[in-house]
């Protein structure tokens, strides 16, 4: 195995760019080389998403052109790692040519002995799940980041079954890693230099290792390192803790953002949606949100279209938008996806059309709404943590305040991994653009605005 060079390349959420990163890990401890383009690998590895059929259609077109590098360079192996394992091995082994090898997200260990197969002229599967994998033991090794920011996995599948959603199929059942393995992590990453973690799974909040909930973890996570930050995604709304809202309101670390996917904003929608909270339990939750942390950013997941859904209920999802007045949402037209409880039991019977238009007014809106909150933080000082130059120009840099907004300021003798504080000066619907005043620290900056409260 040793010698050969290996390129991963991912799609989909956060936990397959953390997975991709165990992935790393496992071939460089057989002594494989990393390489930066699939021209120049031996080994290819695809970590794909099924999320949307959009997701899977991008992944299909890549195979396809990864058989032309594969036809000029016939020794070079393909594999699909992650979500789209399972439900296509079948298919994907039979379309000649494609692809070699077939990894489930809970299987990685495997891939030597897999790769091997490969060597010896066989096309080698693996899409077994697994009650216990968490790859507790694996240190990922971070090979594409910014040395600033770090993601890492605290639990791995999904026990929930939201009708809509195929994660629990590809990615099995809930477990969670244990919390000693996680900080030890987390310290290593502070060791290094990193200046911001983001816990991940599925359902944080059902985090449990023995006694250790989640509050507990992210307790002591932000106790690692002061100057860290800390964020986490996603939580559910429906057992959300009050304990850790107090939490997040007490530590400078741990950042005022919190990621709280509705989905929908009638009752109807989300009992079809297996979603176990009604419209006033969700609206409820937002509000001790922000009356617990006053300066709280709120993020989302909407699904247009989905079965049986009516104008009225499109116009719930919108007005519960209204309401809450998120800084951010991720808005999606629904996609069907085989074995979800959806496919089984109920028609996608919203047309296309009607889909593509509900989900457009919920982007225009959502748009106002953003550009409205970002224009009301001109004059708002805040505390950015330094992630590089900006994408527009090497004279500036840019970074995130701890309410996840972009900022960007000249470059002065800043530099990725500083925190500083900014005056906010102008704002689009995306970014916001601020004057520095100065480099600062977590405990200084809110040491001092503790005291004078
Ligand atoms: N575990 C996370 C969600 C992971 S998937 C959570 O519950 O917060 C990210 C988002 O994709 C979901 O929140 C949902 O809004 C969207 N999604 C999932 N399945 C979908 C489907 N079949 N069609 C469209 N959007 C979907
Ligand atoms: Fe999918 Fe629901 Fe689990 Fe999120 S909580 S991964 S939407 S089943
Ligand atoms: Fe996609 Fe799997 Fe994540 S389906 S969104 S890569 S959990």
């Amino acid at each position: 195995m040793t010698d050969k060079k290996f390129y991963i390349e991912t799609y989909g959420c956060q936990m397959n760019f953390a997975d991709s990163e165990i992935v790393n890990s496992i071939l460089l401890e057989e002594g494989m080389k990393p390489v930066h383009e699939a021209e120049e690998a031996d080994v290819v590895l695809v970590n794909t998403c099924s999320i949307r059929e959009n997701a899977e259609t991008k992944v299909w077109n890549r195979l396809k052109e990864l058989r032309s590098i594969k036809k000029e360079n016939g020794e070079l192996t393909v594999g699909v790692l992650g979500c789209m394992a399972e439900r296509i091995k079948d298919k994907i082994i039979e379309q000649e040519h494609l692809v070699d090898i077939v990894v489930g997200p809970d299987a990685y260990r495997d891939i030597p002995r897999l790769l091997e197969e490969v060597d010896d002229g066989r096309k080698a599967v693996n899409v077994l799940l697994s009650l216990e994998e968490t790859y507790a033991d694996i240190a990922p090794v971070r090979t594409t980041g910014n040395g600033v920011n770090a993601f890492v996995s605290i639990m791995r599948g999904c026990d929930n079954m939201c009708a809509f959603c195929v994660v629990p199929f590809t990615r099995g059942r809930e477990r969670s890693r244990p919390m000693e393995s996680i900080l030890r992590e987390i310290k290593e990453l502070s060791d290094q230099g990193y200046k911001e973690v983001t816990l991940l799974g599925q359902n944080v909040n059902s985090y449990l290792d023995g006694e250790n909930t989640f509050t507990k973890l992210m307790d002591e996570a932000s106790k690692v390192d002061p100057e860290m930050r800390f964020r986490f995604s996603s939580p559910h709304p429906k057992d959300f803790p009050d304990d850790l809202l107090h939490l997040i309101a007490e530590r400078p670390n741990l950042c005022n953002y919190i990621h709280i996917p509705a989905q929908a904003g009638s009752d109807t929608m989300l009992e079809r949606m297996r979603r176990p909270y009604t419209r006033e339990q969700y609206l409820d939750l937002v509000e001790k949100m922000k009356s617990i942390i006053p300066r709280v950013s709120l993020s989302t997941d909407i699904i247009a279209g989905f079965c049986d859904e009516t104008e009225e209920e499109h116009q719930q999802t919108m007005s519960l938008m209204k309401e809450v007045e998120y800084d951010l949402a991720y808005m999606f037209a629904y996609s069907e996806r085989e074995r979800t409880l959806a496919h089984r039991k109920f028609e996608d019977n919203v047309p296309e059309d009607v889909k593509k238009k509900r989900l457009s007014e919920i982007i225009t809106q959502q748009m106002e709404i953003q550009a409205r909150r970002n224009q009301n933080e001109i004059g708002n000082r805040h505390v950015v943590l330094v992630e590089g130059t900006s994408k527009r120009s090497d004279e500036q840099m840019s970074g995130r305040t701890d309410t996840n907004k972009m900022v960007v300021f000249d470059r002065k003798d800043f530099k990725p991994g500083d925190y500083v504080e900014v005056e906010i000066t102008g704002a689009t619907s995306a970014t916001l653009l601020a004057r520095p005043i100065g480099k600062t620290t977590l405990q200084d900056y809110y040491g001092a605005e503790v005291a004078a409260a």
